[in-house]
This record gives C-alpha cells, structure tokens and sequence, in this order.
C-alpha cells in the first residue's frame, strides 16, 4: 500500500493548474483557470480549476476532483498509476508500505505449486545429465545463464514425474499439461527428453514449459513441444522472459520481440537482456499492450527468413489498434539466414544493439511492405496500393502517425489527402488540440465506474461501503446499489455470479462497459484490487466531501441546521483529501 502521508505531501507539491494545463490548456480567468470541459461536449467553457483550492468542478457535467482524480478520469489511469504519474513530475519515489491485507487469492493457487514443482524436478534433472549440458554448451550458453532462466532437463522415460507427484494419476496434472492420458486412460508425461524451458507470468510464477528436443535425438515430434493453453497458461498474453526482462526493459526504456526461446536465451548470454518471445504465435494485441505499460519503444526482430517476414507484418497489424502517437514500433530484419540468436553469436551485443538503433520504424515499414506488393508505375498497382492501405489507416488509432501515413499514401498515389479520405470513407483528421492529439492511453472513465469495475473483480469489496457517502446522482449509483444487495443480502461472492444477477436488470452496453476492463486488469500481474479499490474509494469521498462543502458553503450559514454546521466545522478541520 502507499502510505496516505505520502499521497498528501504529493498532492501538496504538485500543482492541479500545472497537471491539467498539460492535458487541457487552460485560460486564467480571475482567481481561477478555465477551460472547454474534456469530459463532456461544449462550446464555452465551464469547467473549472481552482488553484487555492486545488480543485477542478464542471459547472456543466459537474465532473469534480484533485489532481489524481483527474489523471484517473482523464487518462484512464488506475489509482497506483496516477500517484506514479506524479510522484515523476516532482521526482520522488514512491514508497511502498507493508501490505496489512493478505493479498487476494489467486485462482487454485495449488496449480502454481505443482507447476514450480515440476520446475523443480527438471532444473535437478538437468544437472544430472552430461548430454544435456553438453547440448547447452554447444549452443554457447553457460551455467549462470541457464541458471537465470531456470532452464531444466526431462530426462527420458515415460512417468518420471510420479517421482515428484505421489498422486501421479490427479487431473489437475493433466489439467497443466504435465501428463496426457491416452485413449486407454494410461497417464504419461507429456515432456520427454527434452530440455525445458519454464515460461513464467509476471509475479514470476512457472505457468508453462516449452522442451526442445536435442540435435541428433531420435526423439521424434516437433523440435519445440509447447504446454497447452491451461488456467495458468494463455499464449497470446504471455511473452517468454518478460519477468526476467523487466528490469532491463525499464534501464534500456526498450524491449527487442524475438520468436524463439532460444533467441531470448542467447540474447542474455551476450549482454541484450531485454528481450522477450512470443510463444510460437503471432504477436496479439494484447503482447502489445502489455509491453506499452513497460516501455515506449518496442523492437521487433523475427527471424530474417519468409516465416520471419511474415511473422512481422502480422505484428504490425496486429499493433494498430493498440497504438498511439507516444508509442515507437520499428522492426529489424536480420539477413535471412540468421535469427537473433545465430546473429548475436556471430556478430556479437554492439553490433546487433547498432542494428537494433536503425530497425526500420513501422510506417516507412508498412509504406514499403505495400509499394513492394504493388506495381505503382501503373493505375492499376496505385488503386491496388489504396485498397490495401484502406484497413491500415482505418485501424491505426495514433492520431499523428495516422495522418502522416495518409499524407504519404496520397503522394505515392498520386492523388490529395481529401482524395484518399473520401475515397477510403475515411473521417478527416479532426482539428481538436491538444487534449484530442495526446490521445490518453485508455478510455476515460469515471471514478463510479472505476469504483464498480473492482467490485465485479472482487465483489465481497462490496462489504467495506456505505452507499450512502457515494455519488448518487448517476447510472452507475443504481448498479452500486444492486451490487451491494447481491453481495451483503444474498451473499454472492463469485464475479460470474454477479453478472449473471445483473443481466436484464441494468442497461446492457453499461454492463459490457463495465465488465470489460476486468480483462485489462486481470491479465496485468501487478494489479493490485484491494489497492485499487481504497485508492479510487478514497477519491471519490474526497469528491463528495468537497461537493457537499461547496453545497453547504453557498448556503447563509444562518439557513444551516446544527448537524450542517457541525458538518462544515469538521470538513474544515480535515485536509483536502478525505480517507476515510
Ligand atoms: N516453435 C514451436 N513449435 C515448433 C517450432 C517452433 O512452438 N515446432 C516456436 C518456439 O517458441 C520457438 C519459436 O517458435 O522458440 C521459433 O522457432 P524456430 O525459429 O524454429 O526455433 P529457434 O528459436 O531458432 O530454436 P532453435 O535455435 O533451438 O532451433
Ligand atoms: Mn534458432
């Protein structure tokens, strides 16, 4: 957990007129700064920031709250998100402090286990076999490499892992993909002679295993043997060795995309240590995303032979729509008999990382991709050309980059910008500033709906509130409400069973909007509900208590009953952010 002192000190520092002017640029307009408000359609603006108070109010949409709760809002960051954001604009860190809540448990946490186990059982494995190590070595890799990536060895042998697990017959073996049964019901391992490679999330627990057969084994089957999709294991949202990576990925404000295991492995051994695998898949959006929240600065750099090529223009459309204007995409393409690690090992770190500098970036990439496919010293190959930019451009969500490309698109056409937009059915690029061309990173969304989100994640959240402290003049108020009643009266805890109450009673886009950030949040490793949930409650209480301060302020305090006045003394005496 933050500590509450810091996040005070924090907002102490920092200026609301500072945080938002860069977002929304502000007028100053006597003690106050105003400006068209960003969270709703308008013509003059009513939306305010008081820098006494330091406070924003819509006079128009009634949108209200401090600098995190407009970071919040506004750029769609969570709680922890926002207290970085500006903890980084005054340069402090934040500290963290023990946490006093036991974190919430994960699904079945015992598959971990049994996944670490196995992981277990193969690195001792791998110590006990020469051939093995002599396979590694061969392939340049030392032992404190191997040692970091915690690769293993399944010997050969059909039930090694009976050794490890009593209980070798359990479903949930099979259910990891540690054992297959066959038709007769007898139960195997599914790696055999193989080395391993354990594939970890985020937190660093094993989730899943690739093995790789060695040279010359007569082991038949795939050269990689791949876990299957389990609970634990989804391929298109894990990259091999981000764990590991991280650190590195922050110190080099970079991360290389390579296809092999083995290519993240040599990579290390030479120095390159942010790199990451997808897992015999094509890069999804979501392995995009997931690296835009460490770096802003993705390479990709597949293998330089045909599936390599390809493989890489499925990464760039695949990146479009999760793409914005602060994002670098570029892509390296290694002569076509290499591949990043027999590249490394011939050419070594400087001169691969010098390649890494002068990767092509994604749009001369895609301009190239497609003026190669077609003829364009003929009609027939520039309205070839248009057809194929057409999904591009209506995909690609950086609003900058979106209208370079259709610049580009247009001369090499031969035809205007207006032409190709008409053309394309395209929207032309709208002339709003700034605030439109940041693009925030993720929808905005309120404090409400943030506030429920959690609850669908974590219902028995639900427990810690008192609906009668919150907002309640909007739709989300009334799903609070609901929530709280399945949860405190007919005690339902499962998140599926939530919905499954909610479906028919409240509006259906409503509900899809709120249950569909669950994914993002789920998926990030380091997400931390309980946090969250405290953090987004705190802002909302300190919205509220201001609102009703001003309510209570506008009246003659004549006009105010006892207990109001009491309520006014007492705000009073509390700093500006409420907790609790
Ligand atoms: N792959 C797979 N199944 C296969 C072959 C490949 O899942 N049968 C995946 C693996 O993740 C592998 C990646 O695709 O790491 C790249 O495959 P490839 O280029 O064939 O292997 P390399 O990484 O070059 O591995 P090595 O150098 O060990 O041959
Ligand atoms: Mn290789």
């Amino acid at each position: 957990m933050i500590p509450e002192h810091f996040i005070q000190e924090l907002l102490n520092r920092v200026d609301i007129v500072d945080v938002i002017d860069a977002a929304v640029p502000l007028k100053k307009a006597g003690a106050n700064h105003v400006a068209c408000c960003p969270f709703h359609n308008e013509k003059s603006p009513s939306f305010t920031v008081s820098p006494s108070k330091q406070f924003y109010h819509c006079f128009g949409c009634g949108a209200h709250g401090t600098a995190i709760g407009f970071l919040m809002e506004y750029q769609g960051l969570t709680f922890v998100e926002a207290i970085e954001d500006l903890a980084k604009r005054v340069g402090v860190q934040v500290p963290k402090e023990e946490r006093n809540t036991p974190k919430a448990e994960r699904p079945a946490p015992s598959l971990y286990e049994l996944m670490q186990q196995a992981a277990t059982y193969y690195r001792a494995a791998l110590k006990k076999s020469q051939t093995a190590i002599t396979y590694l070595k061969g392939r340049g890799l030392s032992g404190e490499i191997a040692a970091r990536f915690q690769m293993g060895y399944a010997p050969e042998g059909l039930q090694n892992l009976r050794e490890v697990f009593p209980q070798y017959e359990q479903e949930a073996l099979s259910t990891l993909g540690l054992t297959i049964k066959n038709e007769e019901g007898r139960v195997y391992d599914r790696f055999r002679e193989r080395v391993m490679f354990p594939i970890h999330d985020q937190r660093g627990n094993v989730i899943g295993f690739g093995g790789r057969v060695m040279a010359g084994d007569k082991n038949d089957g795939p050269k990689y043997l791949n876990s299957p999709e389990t609970p634990l294991f989804q391929k298109g949202q894990e990259l091999y060795g981000l764990f590991l990576a991280r650190q590195a990925i922050r110190a080099a404000n970079k991360v290389v995309v390579v296809e092999g295991y083995m290519d993240v492995v040599a990579l290390a051994q030479h120095g390159v240590e942010y790199a990451v695998a997808t897992l015999g898949t094509a890069t999804t959006p979501q392995h995009i995303t997931k690296l835009m929240r460490q770096t802003d600065d993705i390479v990709f750099c597949f293998d330089g032979d045909a599936a390599g090529k390809k493989a890489a223009w499925r990464a760039a459309m695949n990146a479009l729509p999760a793409l914005n204007d602060s994002l670098k995409l570029s892509f390296l393409f290694l002569p076509s008999e290499h591949d990043p690690d027999s590249y490394v090992r011939e050419f070594g770190r400087e001169k691969f990382e010098l390649e890494l500098a002068g990767a092509m970036p994604l749009s001369a990439y895609i301009l190239q991709e497609l003026s190669v496919r077609n003829e364009l010293d003929s009609h027939e190959g520039r309205a070839r050309f248009l057809d194929d930019a057409k999904p591009i451009l209506q995909q690609l969500q950086a609003p900058k980059l979106n209208l370079m490309l259709r610049k580009r698109v247009a001369e090499l056409a031969g035809v205007t910008q207006a032409e190709v937009e008409s053309l394309l059915k395209l929207q032309a690029p709208t002339n709003q500033p700034k605030a439109q061309a940041k693009a925030p990173r993720r929808a905005p969304t309120t404090l409400m709906r943030k506030l429920l989100q959690l609850l669908f994640i974590q219902p028995p959240l639900a427990l810690q509130l008192d609906a009668a402290r919150l907002p309640n003049n909007n739709a989300e108020y009334e799903v609070l409400v609901k929530i709280m009643q399945l949860v405190t009266t007919d005690r339902l805890i499962r998140p599926a069973a939530i919905v499954e109450n909610l479906e028919g009673v409240v509006a259906q886009q409503l509900l899809e909007d709120l249950t569909s950030e669950w994914m993002r949040w789920e998926e990030d490793e380091e997400f931390d509900v309980t946090e969250e949930f405290a953090g987004v409650l705190s802002q909302l209480l300190a919205a509220e208590s201001k609102q009703s301060m001003s309510a209570l302020l506008a009246k003659p305090f004549a006009a105010l009953t006892a207990e109001e006045k009491e309520l006014l003394r007492s705000y009073r005496q509390k700093p500006v952010l409420e907790t609790k």
